[in-house]
């Protein structure tokens, strides 16, 4: 998927992929990644989820990574946060309390830009990306938290009923991406609908 691709998505306002409450299987499952307070957790591919709300409620602070701007000041607004805006490289770096989010492309993320995490928690991330992106922001993840346990949202099905985003990720493709650095555990599924074909959102938990 291009830059253009999402930022078309975001000027057109076709995010239905935006939930308006924490995801349930977050809240769920959050606790197997067994974080203490203040414990920072990347989420990579923020948009303006409710989830990182959720994060800060729990204690937790909280670096994202998204392209859109416009995403990410809505984020703040939604959050009733004025952010400090400063340039890191090629990407900007907004920052209130403890949330910071890179605007750009997440791979221009170094591990030196974010910093120390605790855990990396992949909400409709993995399953935006087409396979070839797939692999290496799977393999850019893996780098830049060093293998860092990960919550991993994905969904599930017949891959020749829709056309993705979000493609369907299974379990051979958990383990294609991640299972040279991971050991990995279905946490959770629940039955969905996606734009009218079942489908299966699933949990993983990946610990290194
Ligand atoms: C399917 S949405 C998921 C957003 C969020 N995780 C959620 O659960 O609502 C994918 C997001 O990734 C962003 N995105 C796509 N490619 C990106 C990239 N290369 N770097 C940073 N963000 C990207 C898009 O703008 C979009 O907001």
């Amino acid at each position: 998927m291009t830059h253009d691709f999402w930022n078309d998505r975001w000027a057109t306002r076709n995010i239905g992929f935006h939930e308006g409450a924490p995801n349930e299987m977050l809240v769920a499952h959050a606790d197997r990644l067994g974080l203490g307070p203040g414990d920072r957790v990347f989420v990579p591919l923020t948009g303006k989820t409710r989830d990182v709300s959720w994060w800060l409620s729990q204690g937790h602070r909280v670096v994202g990574a998204e392209l859109n701007e416009g995403a990410v000041r809505e984020l703040f607004a939604e959050l009733d946060r004025d952010p400090e805006v400063t340039d890191s490289g090629p990407l900007q770096r907004f920052e209130a309390g403890g949330l910071v989010v890179f605007v750009g492309d997440v791979f221009d993320v170094t591990a030196e830009r974010l910093g120390d995490v605790a855990a990396v928690y992949d909400r409709a991330a993995l399953v935006a990306l087409p396979p070839d992106l797939r692999d290496r922001y799977a393999a850019h993840v893996t780098s830049i938290t060093d293998a860092a346990p990960q919550l991993v949202l994905c969904f599930e099905y017949e891959p020749s009923q829709a056309d993705g985003p979000p493609f369907s990720i299974d379990e051979d493709e958990i383990e294609r991406c991640y299972g040279d650095a991971y050991a990995f555990e279905l946490l959770d599924v629940r039955d969905r609908a996606l734009r009218g074909v079942p489908a299966r959102e699933t949990a993983w938990l990946l610990r290194s």
